[in-house]
């Protein structure tokens, strides 16, 4: 399928997470099956997390047929505030998702490398229930100052990962400079849209690399049975790059 990607660019982090949520409410009202969402760590997402669980969109989200995944963790117990699994459990999923249909990273393995092994499994049974091979129907991503995504850091052997789909980071290049667990590139591709989210002028310089077509894992990061779509708000826009579709949304 030819890769198909497209950039939005929206006027601040508050219209990020609102354009953000508006895409994933539409693509979830497109479907009348269980969905899968894979989630991004960092910081960026959690306003949007959080409006999740307010109206208007706690009514929107089709909570009883939506699965919840995560793209990457640190290697460090939910209730550090490092985790992005305690993150999204503390933003939403535990007030608006049922319990079983929350898949986290278990990071009570006793490595990075035991919780990768644990989460494909989980993942690989769960494509085992859906139809064609898409294990996501969205995936959400953030980018790092180095060009990372999910935990690939750049030049590592995890970003050059082709087989498995969860592989431990004994070191991440970036802080938090604690352990990680991480999707693999092969594994992220395996969706219907991935979506970036990037706010703030501190995104511009390494955006303005992703976009000149630098080998970096964010720039290789493609949704393999739909589209890319990369938001932007206004003060992350490097120069190299004109959007496709300016939503300019209030706020
Ligand atoms: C993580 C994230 C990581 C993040 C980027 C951007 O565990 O840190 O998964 O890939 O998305 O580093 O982070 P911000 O959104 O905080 O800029």
């Amino acid at each position: 399928m030819p890769r198909k990607s497209s950039v939005i660019v929206v006027n601040d982090v508050s219209a990020l997470a609102e354009a953000a949520l508006a895409r994933l409410a539409d693509q979830m009202a497109k479907l009348e099956r269980e969905i899968a969402v894979c989630l991004t760590g960092g910081t960026t997402p959690k306003h949007m997390y959080a409006m999740m669980a307010q109206p208007p969109w706690r009514e929107r989200i089709p909570w009883g047929r939506v699965h919840w995944f995560m793209g990457d963790d640190r290697f460090v117990p939910y209730n550090d505030p490092l985790s992005n699994c305690g993150m999204a459990k503390r933003q939403f999923l535990d007030a608006c998702a049922p319990a079983d249909h929350i898949h986290m990273i278990d990071t009570d393995k006793g490595s990075p490398d035991g919780s990768a092994a644990d989460y494909e499994r989980i993942l690989r049974n769960h494509l085992a229930q859906r139809d064609g091979p898409s294990l996501f129907d969205v995936v959400l991503l953030g980018v790092g100052p180095d060009g990372h995504t999910a935990s690939l850091f750049p030049g590592s052997s995890a970003a050059r990962e082709t087989e498995r789909w969860v592989v431990g980071v004994p070191q991440a290049a970036v802080a938090p400079f604690v352990p990680r667990v991480s999707l693999t590139l092969p594994c992220l591709s395996l969706v219907h849209e991935m979506i970036f989210l990037c706010a703030g002028a501190e995104k511009k310089a390494i955006l303005e690399r992703v976009f000149s077509g630098e080998d970096l894992p964010a720039a290789r990061a493609f949704a393999s049975a739909g589209e890319t779509i990369w938001m932007l708000d206004l003060a992350a826009v490097p120069p190299n790059v004109r959007s496709t579709a300016t939503d300019r949304h209030p706020g």
